[in-house]
């Protein structure tokens, strides 16, 4: 019986429930995490040097298989390479991106230790699905082993036009070592198109019309695959935390006031210091709703030994002050922020009371925030989704409130138009997004991956 082996840098320690460390990832994949299946990825641990014995954690037929990086490993493949280079080109970043030989070696280095543990733990006629940015040459390293097994890859996050790829030295490298796929997927038709462009300029290979593209006589399958939510089950948590005590204290501190809310990483992708800039124009341009409203951000600490974290925090501290400084009552804090991780439950809750939830990343793969906030509202009385037209949710959310989280004017003209919006659109636009939500579910990305990984092939 062929079975799924999953390569993602981050793996879910199934002894520690509940924590975040593969939360999104795990949830997603939760269709496919059938008896059987092996997940291999980073323990998040860092020892004198990266283990090629893995530690084996076998739960519920699933085996989740973690190696310990090594300190120079770690900061070269993962903040260095990963999250100093890739990340922010990826994202259309370049003013961030910052690059050197030596990272990028040690990113190489450790995409061939993923390799060869994988390589070792694979049985001939097993399916291979890698994931996401760091893992971006484990598949040339398999074939380069001989391992000749069905691989799949999947890409989380946005990817850039030939121009702004053109900025990594080992581009090209980078693009040819991807071809060791059969199928490449995407979240959207631009992200697609994009490495398509890439793979036109920067490789001279033609892909076909339908996005197939051949490199020494080996094929490769581009499909677009966007990630969904349990939506259903996103659902019930929601009707469930309303009654959780935590959920009914924030209802009673906001005493009768609206509620908006945001919650990401700390990452500055997702556009904090221009929603917060927003937030501040609009308590300036609309003071009738100063008072009426409460903004409740929750940003969780992601990648602090990377300089740009470091300083985004820092600059997000300050304009916090400004904002409350300037706008406080005695009885009314315009702006809650917590740099903290809150559970999914609480979250649930929280999204389920907010008149708004705010969703403006500057560049984004998909974003599941603004998924969830949908699943969570009441149909008969929800709240209204403002949206970057720049995050892949936005490609088929077309209902809620698209804004350019560029121009601060727009969002927080937006979030006045949220705030007087009539019953009846509300509830129209609700609608809308909610069919489309539960109709492009997790399980729909894990089916739809499958197909073109596993044509014909049973039980995934
Ligand atoms: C994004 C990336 C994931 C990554 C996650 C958390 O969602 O697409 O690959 O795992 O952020 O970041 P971290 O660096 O903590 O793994």
């Amino acid at each position: 019986m062929p079975r799924l082996v999953i390569l993602a840098n981050r793996v879910p320690n199934p002894n520690e429930r509940g924590t975040p460390r593969a939360g999104g990832l795990a949830v997603a994949l939760e269709d496919v995490l059938t008896p059987g299946t092996v997940w291999l990825g980073w323990s998040g641990e860092r020892a004198e040097a990266t283990s090629t014995t893995p530690k084996i954690i076998e739960h519920a037929g699933i085996t989740y298989a973690a190696i310990d990086l090594g300190e120079a490993d770690y900061r070269a493949f993962y903040l260095g390479f990963s999250n100093g280079s890739l990340w922010p080109l990826l994202h259309l970043m370049p003013g961030l991106t910052t690059y050197n030989r030596g990272d990028y070696a040690g990113y190489r280095a450790v995409n061939r230790a993923f390799a060869e543990v994988l390589a070792a733990l694979l049985a001939p006629d097993d399916f291979v699905w890698i994931h996401d940015y760091q893992m971006l040459t484990a598949a040339a390293e398999l074939r380069a082993m001989g391992i000749q097994n069905r691989i799949g890859f999947f890409l989380h996050i946005p990817f850039a036009p030939p121009e702004i790829l053109k900025i990594l030295p080992p581009a090209k490298e980078l693009l040819a070592a991807l071809l060791a796929c059969d199928v490449i997927g995407f979240q959207t038709e631009t992200d697609r198109a994009e490495f398509l462009a890439c793979i036109r300029a920067m490789l001279g290979i033609a892909p076909t019309t339908d996005g197939i593209v051949t490199l020494d006589g080996h094929t490769t399958q581009t499909v677009v695959t966007p990630i969904g939510i349990d939506a259903e089950n996103f659902s019930r948590l929601a009707g469930r935390a309303v009654r959780r005590a935590e959920t009914k204290r924030m209802m009673e501190s906001l005493a009768g006031r609206a509620l908006m809310i945001g919650v990401d990483r700390l990452d500055y992708t997702k556009g904090l210091p221009a929603r917060f800039e927003a937030f501040s124009r609009f308590l300036a341009t609309y003071p009738q709703h100063r008072r009426k409203l409460s903004f409740l951000q929750i940003a969780a600490p992601s990648r602090n030994e990377v300089g740009h974290y470091q300083d985004l925090r820092n600059e997000l501290d300050h304009r916090t002050g400004a904002i409350n400084g300037a706008y406080s009552d005695f009885d009314w804090t315009p702006l809650r922020y917590m740099t903290r991780t809150v559970s999914r439950t609480a979250i649930a809750g929280l999204y389920h009371m907010a008149r708004i939830g705010l969703v403006t990343p500057l560049r984004d793969g998909m974003n599941l925030v603004a998924k969830e906030y949908v699943a969570a509202q009441s149909a008969a009385d929800p709240g209204v989704l403002i949206l970057s037209s720049f995050a892949g949710a936005a490609h088929a959310l077309t209902e809620a409130l698209v804004v350019n989280p560029f121009d601060v004017d727009a969002v927080a003209e937006a979030i006045h138009q949220a705030l007087t919006m009539p019953d009846d659109e509300r509830i129209a636009r609700h609608a809308a997004l909610a069919a489309k939500v539960q109709a492009s579910t997790a399980a729909a990305y894990c089916t739809s991956f499958m197909s073109f990984l596993a044509p014909g092939a049973e039980g995934f």
